[in-house]
């Protein structure tokens, strides 16, 4: 035997050597173990959260919206409604669950989900009137009732979901004025960086609000909009919502990117947060590792005041309606927008 057939087995003899070494064995305790430093609770077994004021456990409602985000191309039905799957899993992402709040589905069924979830998202998308706008009204002021009886009961509305808040609070359908934002990536500016105190911001590290306000970090896709000065010269909107940011667009014309209630615990992005990390279908998106920590924050902090909320809704109800219940359809071929959406109809 000449010594490259002795190699193989000289090898297999030293990994065999070193295996016993590290297997776990009572005889020899200690030998080739590595000892992590442990304190105080680390060595007892946890079985309480450590906070009964948190829930861990925080559901989040999203309401659907009518069409199946494929322009027909998936389902046809005049009562089908959809919701693309980012949404959820920018939920998700961050600790919670979902429950479809079903647009077109009677409205005992609608306050019975209401009351199994601890928040609200309202997503982007096109319709502005019908029972669409009738069903986000109400769960609008169902948020509102819930904060005024004094649990904390977010609500995060993106994109169409902002305008629709901007009309609802103004108490005027016709409050949005035109931008050209389509399918754009832009920067996000800070008017008052005091604002931040308090916000979704607080929780970003100095440089990254520095890159975004540099860097085009985050997702456009909107026709219309609402500009500072038309927001600062509604009373109702003024005193409901501060301004955190603005962002230019294609003709350099500022519109109002995100805001915040003064005194509820509802943000509202023109922008698309849940794009960043889980959709691909325009090339312009960004995913870079900045804009996906961005996306994260905004997700981190709304499920966080979720976590605040006091409803302890029945495990069982729960279950019947998440949405696990349903499963997406990958939409990437036939949707210009979405990968996958949750079909209702
Ligand atoms: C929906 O209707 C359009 C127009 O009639 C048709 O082209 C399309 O195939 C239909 N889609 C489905 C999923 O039935
Ligand atoms: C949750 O409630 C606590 C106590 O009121 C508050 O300090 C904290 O800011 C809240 N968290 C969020 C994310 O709003």
């Amino acid at each position: 035997m000449d010594s490259p057939h002795l190699l193989p087995l000289l090898l297999l003899a030293a990994v065999l050597v070193l295996l016993a070494a590290v297997a776990p064995s009572s005889a020899t305790p200690g030998v080739g173990v590595i000892r992590l430093p442990s304190a105080g609770r680390g060595d007892r077994a946890c079985t309480s959260p450590p906070d009964p004021t948190i829930y861990d456990r925080p559901v989040i409602g999203i309401v659907s919206h009518p069409g199946d985000g494929a322009s027909g191309r998936i389902s046809n039905g005049t009562s089908t409604s959809y919701i693309a799957a980012s949404y959820v899993k920018f939920v998700e992402a961050a600790g919670a669950r979902v429950i479809p709040l079903v647009y077109n589905e009677p409205e005992e069924r609608l306050l019975e989900k209401l009351s199994l979830v601890n928040g609200v998202l309202f997503t982007g998308g096109s319709e502005k009137q019908g029972l669409y706008f009738e069903t986000i009204k109400e769960v609008f002021q169902y948020v509102l009732d819930r904060n005024d009886a004094g649990d904390p009961f977010p609500l995060f509305a993106q994109c169409l979901g902002f305008e629709l808040v901007s009309m609802i609070v103004s108490k005027d359908n016709n409050i949005l004025e035109t931008f050209d934002a389509l399918n754009q990536a832009s920067t996000l500016q800070f008017p008052s960086y005091s604002l931040l105190k308090g916000s979704v911001f607080q929780r970003f590290d100095p440089e990254l609000i520095k890159k975004l306000s540099t860097s085009c970090l985050v997702m456009q896709n909107h026709r219309y909009g609402i500009s500072p000065k038309r927001l600062r010269e509604n009373d109702a909107l003024s005193s409901f919502f501060k301004i955190l940011t603005t962002s230019p667009d294609e003709n350099g014309k500022f519109y109002v990117s995100t805001v915040q209630a003064y005194k509820y615990p509802i943000t509202c992005t023109q922008w698309h947060p849940e794009k960043a990390i889980f959709e691909w279908r325009k090339p312009i998106i960004p995913h870079s590792e900045d804009a996906v920590q961005v996306s994260q924050h905004f997700a981190n902090y709304f499920v966080s005041q979720a976590r605040n909320s006091s409803n302890r809704p029945l495990a069982d109800k729960v279950l019947d309606n998440l949405i696990y219940n349903y499963s997406p359809t990958f939409s990437g071929k036939a949707s210009k927008s979405f990968e996958e959406v949750y079909i209702f109809s």
